[in-house]
């Protein structure tokens, strides 16, 4: 393939599902990717959330449709990819963005369960998965596809529980904070899940590759944010809209020789 060196970030009419679209990163690539002519099919278990945001866009003239998907339901994300199909007869990138949080999510390791274990990983890695799945049965329908998803620095070093030193755990007074493990295990998974598929669709043009971002600030406590902000060679955490010229790299021709890699944006938090 010959990449046209003028249109190599363009991602004009490019068909791009997000699922978990509507939270504090996947709103900001909702917003960026329609502002530059993308049609942004705004995935989310809170409806209403994406409802808002497409018409606040489509009123701006962005191209935007909201569906809403559950992805710890298989049939809902089987609906999802089929409504999308039957909307837009295709796709073109699928981003799995979205991340579980149920109850018990920040429970001690020594106190979690089963049950929270399971949701976490049914939403952070089951379906995203199945996710795949679907989309790709669609790509090889089409010929092309690109999927990203959504991995985490913890899922690619250990959390370093140093950090929530002086954090107060208003989930579990009584109990430290920590990074939950059900987190770190599930995003481990998303980029061993994106080299196995890069590897299984071999020659068949579905590039799936996997954005790692780093901690974004977020009013966090003052404590965190500090010792987080050390602890990355930026000295700072990260702003809202920072991921959204990896997005944009991963969804574009820019990235045609890319597939199975991981793209750590995280202010050299990882590299220390
Ligand atoms: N924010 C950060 O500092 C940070 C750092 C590293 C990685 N990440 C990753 O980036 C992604 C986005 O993070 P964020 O901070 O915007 O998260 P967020 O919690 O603000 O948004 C997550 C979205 O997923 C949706 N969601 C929850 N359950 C769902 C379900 N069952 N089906 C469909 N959607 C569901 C939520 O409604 C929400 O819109 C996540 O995968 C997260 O792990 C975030």
């Amino acid at each position: 393939m010959k990449n046209n060196y003028s249109n190599l970030f363009n991602v004009e009419n490019k068909r791009i599902a997000i699922i978990g679209a509507t939270g504090l990163l996947g709103s900001q690539y909702v917003e960026y990717l329609s502002s530059l002519g993308a049609i942004v099919i705004i995935g989310d278990v809170d409806f209403q959330k994406c409802k808002e945001l497409s018409d606040k866009l489509n009123k701006e003239g962005k191209k935007t449709y909201p569906i809403w998907i559950d992805n710890t339901e298989e049939e809902s994300i089987v609906a999802f990819i089929e409504e999308i199909e039957k909307k837009y007869n295709g796709l073109d990138v699928l981003i799995n963005n979205a991340q579980i949080k149920p109850e018990g999510f920040y429970a001690p390791f020594e106190k979690y369960t089963k049950a929270t274990l399971t949701k976490v990983l049914d939403g952070n890695l089951v379906g995203v998965s199945l996710a795949c799945r679907e989309a790709c049965n669609l790509f090889l329908k089409s010929g092309s596809g690109v999927i990203i998803n959504v991995a985490s620095t913890y899922g690619i070093v250990a959390a370093d529980q140093r950090l929530y030193d002086g954090v107060k755990n208003i989930y579990f007074p009584d109990e430290k904070f920590s990074s939950p493990v059900s987190y770190a295990i599930s995003k481990a998974g998303i980029v061993q899940l994106t080299k196995y598929l890069a590897s299984y669709f071999r020659e068949k043009n579905i590039r799936v590759n996997c954005l790692t971002p780093g901690g974004v600030f977020d009013n966090h406590d003052e404590t965190f944010n500090k010792q987080y902000s050390y602890r990355t060679t930026m000295g700072r955490m990260a702003e809202r809209d920072e991921y959204n010229g990896a997005i944009l790299y991963l969804c574009s021709d820019a990235s045609s020789y890319m597939t199975g890699a991981n793209i750590v944006v995280d202010g050299g938090w990882s590299v220390i």
